[in-house]
């Protein structure tokens, strides 16, 4: 299969006016977070705190992979979004392990899971190129974008969670759009291919279906309810079945197998926007 690469020129850009820049929200989360704080649920809560325990050492190996290429770039604006996606991964790594800190604090074994995927992070830099690191990248940021999506576009999702985490949930989702592009641009610019970028998205969603399930199940134990069928299969509806919060998100998704995608293809800025300016008092 011969694959058409776009040239610098004509790519997609983000829009001048959408600057990527890293913002220090701290944080706090006390006895006042309900339990189940994603719609009384404790399934969707899980979910999501699973996807939080995720985040300081993914968006580490998001950082690392951009890191190695960064050097290769002579445009200044273009620099400077690599510095800002880079500051803002690192704030969102920290504000992630102040939420995760508050699970800890309330007895979820959240230390214990982020050692584990640390060692399995650490593994999959042992075992991967860093062109396949970057590939990773670029595949888990679209996967975030596409999700940032779902948590500002559709309040039926956003209304659910209670308004003390909402705004850690909706600040990442601003900063995800703003910089949804970094990553998948360097990647063109090294010469990044189409076939290794689709095959990073496969490993890329399995694995992190298998770990999120995986983590979920762990906070679910705790409660004693990793063994409740209804449960599980409520919330399981709830994510993929029809009209689900994840099953929605299909077409979004799929888009990242065009050889001709580009994140910025979609302008969903004046959302980011407009949600930067509501949260503006906060930062
Ligand atoms: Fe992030
Ligand atoms: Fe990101």
């Amino acid at each position: 299969m011969s694959i058409m690469f776009q040239t610098p020129a004509k790519r997609p850009r983000k829009p001048a006016d959408l600057p990527i820049e890293p913002h220090r929200m701290d944080f706090r989360f006390d006895g006042q977070v309900p339990r189940y704080w994603f719609g009384n649920d404790p399934f969707l809560t899980h979910f999501l705190s699973a996807l939080s325990l995720l985040f300081p050492e993914g968006e580490r190996f998001f950082v690392d992979a951009v890191r190695h290429f960064r050097d290769r770039i002579a445009d200044p604006e273009r620099q400077r979004d690599i510095s800002g996606f880079i500051g803002q991964e690192a704030m969102h790594s920290l504000e992630h392990r102040t939420f995760n800190a508050f699970l800890e604090q309330n007895g979820y074994p959240a230390d214990k899971l982020e050692g584990v995927l640390r060692q399995e992070l650490q593994k999959a830099r042992e075992e991967t190129t860093p062109l396949q690191q970057l590939a990773i990248t670029v595949a888990l940021e679209h996967i975030t974008a596409v999700l940032a999506e779902l948590m500002l576009e559709h309040e039926d999702v956003r209304d659910r969670l209670d308004e003390r985490v909402r705004d850690l949930w909706v600040w990442h989702a601003i900063e995800e759009t703003e910089h949804k592009a970094v990553a998948w641009d360097l990647y063109q610019d090294v010469g990044g291919d189409y076939t290794t970028r689709v095959t990073a998205m496969l490993k890329a969603t399995l694995l992190l279906i298998y770990t999120t399930t995986r983590f979920q199940t762990a906070l679910m134990q705790r409660d004693g309810l990793s063994r409740k069928p209804l449960v599980w299969a409520k919330g399981i509806w709830r994510l993929w079945g029809y009209k689900g919060y994840l099953s929605r998100l299909a077409p979004a998704y799929l888009s990242y197998f065009r050889p001709d995608f580009h994140p910025w293809k979609i302008d969903n800025s004046p959302v980011a926007k407009a949600w930067r300016r509501r949260l503006s008092s906060l930062a």
